[in-house]
């Protein structure tokens, strides 16, 4: 069966491809290189001997994206995973987020919709909540206003899959992510910010390796245990697993509906001083950090409750916030060394 990853290069792309291809999937990935390298090809190989099929391809150009699929009848499904998610980035730079995330969704389904039975998988995000009012967070939880354009482009790329889908064959389940972080196991791919980390974990490992001074922590005054904001961080090898067994729920038409959502979090929130101590822990090093003011959009919580995906879905994460840091580090010592 050949599955399409789009931004199969990526962070979540590249562990997800991982996992395809170890349940014998034929992949074919696009990606604009614009936020990765060719050289994750290798990482992927590397791993699973198997190098996937690549096309570079900007899924902004509307024509380009029509002669793929021309050239390619006979993808089963498509997982999702291109876009632009810096949430600074965005609410600076606002039309780049409309158009890269919103334009190229569109001219996606376009062409599915042309298929019998398409399959769609979606990155969508636990931010399309905002801070929700009651914790751990399950799926009707209602959708609150977006913080920035890039949670809005993920509550419009839900909408516009949920209208699509009812008049077409498109069959589609969105996974809302918590936070993302590690590596794979073998440190051969993992997650590469380009500059200055936005995210929390790699700015730690990359803190532990030196490359930065110190750690800011972004407010201690939130109404938690410590004082320290509280997300679910979720093993990305965890998360490249569930979306396989989502697209294999579409594959085997076991969908109760046209369009399916489920968090995918551990359900376990873990705040700011946590994943410190994790990472000192795993590492043996003292982390350098200030506590400065908050971030402008932060949240003060958000977990995920699991019930439906692992009910529903049958998948749950395996891997613990200390077991997540360590492949984080064990990667950022492999990619500097
Ligand atoms: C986590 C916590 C920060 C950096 C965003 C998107 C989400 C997904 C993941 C794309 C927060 C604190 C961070 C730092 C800090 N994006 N922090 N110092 O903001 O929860 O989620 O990224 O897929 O959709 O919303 O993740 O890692 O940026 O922050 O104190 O240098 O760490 O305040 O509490 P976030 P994050």
């Amino acid at each position: 069966m050949k599955i399409l990853v789009t931004g199969g290069l990526g962070f979540i792309g590249s562990h997800t491809v991982v996992e395809l291809q170890n349940q014998g999937f034929e992949v074919v990935i696009v990606d604009d290189l614009s936020n990765t390298s060719l050289s994750v090809l290798e990482g992927i190989k590397n791993i699973t001997g198997k190098i996937p099929v690549f096309e570079k391809l900007d899924l902004r150009e509307k024509n380009s994206v029509q002669d793929f699929f021309k050239r390619n009848q006979d993808i089963a499904g498509v997982i999702h995973f291109a876009a632009s998610k810096a949430v600074g980035e965005s609410v600076e730079n606002p039309l780049l987020y409309y158009e890269n995330n919103i334009n190229a969704l569109v001219y996606l389904l376009q062409e599915l919709q042309k298929k019998e039975a398409a399959n769609f998988i979606f990155s969508s995000s636990c931010t399309v909540y905002g801070q929700a009012e009651k914790m751990p967070i399950t799926e009707n939880a209602p959708i609150q206003t977006a913080m920035s354009p890039y949670g809005n482009t993920k509550q419009i790329g839900e909408e516009i899959i949920t209208d699509t889908a009812k008049v077409t064959d498109i069959n589609a389940i969105l996974l809302r992510y918590f936070n993302p972080i590690g590596s794979h196991p073998s440190a051969e791919i993992g997650e590469l910010p380009l500059g200055v980390p936005q995210n929390l974990v790699p700015f730690i490992t990359q803190t532990g390796m030196g490359l930065r001074k110190e750690l800011s922590v972004y407010g201690n005054d939130y109404p938690t245990a410590d004082g320290t904001a509280v997300r679910d961080y979720i093993h990305v090898v965890d998360l490249a697993k569930a979306h396989v067994i989502a697209l294999k729920r579409l594959l085997d038409k076991k969908n109760l509906e046209k369009v399916e959502t489920f968090n995918l979090g551990t359900g376990t929130g873990s705040s700011v001083l946590e994943v410190i101590q994790a990472f000192e822990k795993v590492s043996g090093k003292k982390l350098p950090y200030k506590i400065v003011g908050r971030r402008e959009g932060d949240i003060t919580e958000a977990y995920a409750n699991t019930d439906k995906a692992n009910t529903v879905l049958g998948w749950k994460a395996q891997s613990t916030l200390e077991e997540a840091m360590a492949s984080a580090w064990k990667w950022e010592q492999k990619v500097r060394s």
